[in-house]
C-alpha cells in the first residue's frame, strides 16, 4: 500500500472553472498536496502520458481532448492513496459514478470525465515523475 497518487484536473473541469471546488473536495477528503501545477499538454506529451491506451479506439480522441486546454496536475499524499482517491473520484464513466464522487458532480461524459487518478502505486510514481522534478515535491 503506497501513500501517494497522481491526479490531473482535465480540460473540461478547468474550462468550467471547477478546479477550486475539486481541489477542495480532495483536501477535505484528507489528501495532502505534495506538488501541483497548471499547464497545457502538447498532443505529443498527451500521447506519451496515455501511451498504454495507444491501441484503444478512443486514443485519438483522448489525446486531442487532453491537449485541448490547460490541466492541473498534482501529486497527493494519504494512507492508501491510490485506492482511496479512486473511490473519491468515482467510476470512469460518470453515468456509473456514485453520488458524492467528483465525477458524479463535475464530469460530463466518459471522455470528458473531469479528473484522472492513477490506477496503481507503480503508475502513480511514473505519472508524478512525468510532471514533477524532485525540486517541486514538498
Ligand atoms: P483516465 O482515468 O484519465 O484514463 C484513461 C482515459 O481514457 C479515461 O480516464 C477516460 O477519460 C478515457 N476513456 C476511457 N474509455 C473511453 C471511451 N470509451 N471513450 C472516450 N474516452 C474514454
Amino acid at each position: 500500500m503506497g501513500n501517494r497518487t497522481f491526479t490531473m484536473i482535465k480540460p473540461d473541469a478547468v474550462g468550467n472553472r471547477f478546479e477550486g471546488a475539486i481541489l477542495n473536495m480532495i483536501c477535505e477528503a484528507g489528501f495532502r498536496i505534495v506538488a501541483i501545477k497548471k499547464t497545457q499538454l502538447s498532443a505529443a506529451k498527451a500521447g506519451e502520458f496515455y501511451a498504454v491506451h495507444k491501441e484503444r479506439p478512443f486514443y485519438g480522441e483522448l489525446v486531442e481532448f487532453m491537449s485541448s486546454g490547460p490541466i492541473v496536475a498534482a501529486i497527493l499524499e494519504k494512507d492508501n492513496a491510490v485506492e482511496d482517491f479512486r473511490k473519491l473520484i468515482g467510476a470512469t464513466n460518470p453515468a456509473n459514478a456514485e453520488e458524492g464522487t467528483i465525477r458524479k458532480k463535475y464530469a460530463e461524459s466518459i471522455g470528458r470525465n473531469a479528473v484522472h487518478g492513477s490506477d496503481s502505486d507503480e503508475n502513480a510514481q511514473i505519472e508524478g515523475d512525468f510532471f514533477f522534478s524532485g525540486l517541486e515535491k514538498f
